[in-house]
């Protein structure tokens, strides 16, 4: 058994809650599923919570989302994208967004455990560089409440934040190289694969909902022009803390009002503004609400 194999086996078997962390292609979600398929095969109740809003397993991009595995086919690509529950982040980067991060993953950890989960599996995005790799991390692990962090890295670069989390957390941290069968991906591949996830998700059967100015949040400003909100990402809440999924904005022509395209087949109680606008091929390009709305 190589040094991989081995953790997955220790993990499977031991871990609580193990968080994997690395740069891009490190190999994090290959061997966060691994971990959650043979944990299932020992009869751990497991679920996997991806923490990723940009590379997604689990959910679309601009989200975190939870899964729980409950049988081997629950952990094909395509079962795993359907979430079991998600949180609205409404950005693919998670940097500038980690409040909605940090609240979103904490409802979802919670749920795991309510739902009887044994081994929550954390799968995390490859940002670990500078101080807000560091900030994203830190307080992914302080949210999360790991007991086994697993730091996949190329030489030491992850040695920052591996200090940090044996600091501040005394949590234990396995540090691995690189799985030697990891392949490489292109800037263009990893846009590519975002916009695929969140093209494929809207390609499910569509719902219309006419929605009112008044849902928002944060709140529209008076006399604000509703076709600026044109394909902007947006959280579809349940009113009850939790979101159903995400949708986005089209404005209806003529009348001046809104429409929301979703997949969710409930009307939303409210919705949640994203930073980003889906372009035609569902590449979200960033925006920032506070330049739309002219405020701070
Ligand atoms: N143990 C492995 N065996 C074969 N391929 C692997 C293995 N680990 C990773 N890969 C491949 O390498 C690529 C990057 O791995 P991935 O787990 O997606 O990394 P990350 O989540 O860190 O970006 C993927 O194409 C994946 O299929
Ligand atoms: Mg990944």
């Amino acid at each position: 058994m190589n040094e991989h194999d081995r953790l997955v086996d220790r993990a499977a078997r031991e871990a609580r809650a193990v968080l994997f962390v690395g740069g891009l292609d490190s190999g994090k979600s290959s061997m966060a599923r691994a971990t959650a398929a043979y944990a299932l095969t020992l009869g751990r109740s497991v679920a996997y919570l991806d923490a990723d809003v940009s590379q997604k397993t689990v959910g679309p991009p601009g989200t975190v989302g939870l899964k729980h595995i409950r049988e081997p086919d629950d952990l094909t690509h395509d079962r795993m994208a359907q979430a079991d529950a998600i949180g609205f982040v409404g950005s693919t980067s998670p940097q500038d967004h980690l409040l909605p991060l940090v609240g979103a993953l904490s409802r979802l950890r919670e749920q795991a455990h309510d739902e009887g989960a044994e081994l929550v599996v954390v799968d995390t995005g490859g940002e670990v560089s500078g101080i807000r790799g560091q900030l994203v991390k830190y307080y992914k692990v302080d949210t999360l409440e790991p007991d086994l962090v697993v730091a996949l890295q190329r030489g030491e670069e992850l040695e920052p934040i591996v200090g940090v989390v044996e600091r501040f957390f005394g949590v234990e941290v396995v540090r691995l190289g690189i799985h030697p069968a990891v392949v490489p991906t292109t800037v263009d591949e990893r846009m590519a694969k975002r916009e695929e996830s969140m093209r494929r998700y809207f390609t499910q059967p569509l719902q219309r909902f006419r929605v009112r100015p008044t849902v928002f949040m944060p709140s529209l400003p008076p006399l604000f022009d509703l076709s600026q909100l044109d394909r902007l990402l947006v959280g579809l809440s349940d009113g009850e803390g939790g979101f159903t999924g995400v949708g986005y904005l089209e404005p209806v022509s003529g009348n001046g009002g809104l429409r929301l395209i979703s997949p969710v087949a409930e009307a939303p109680k409210a919705l949640r503004l994203g930073s980003v606008r889906l372009e035609e091929s569902f590449r979200a390009k960033r925006i920032d609400l506070r330049n739309l709305f002219g405020t701070e």
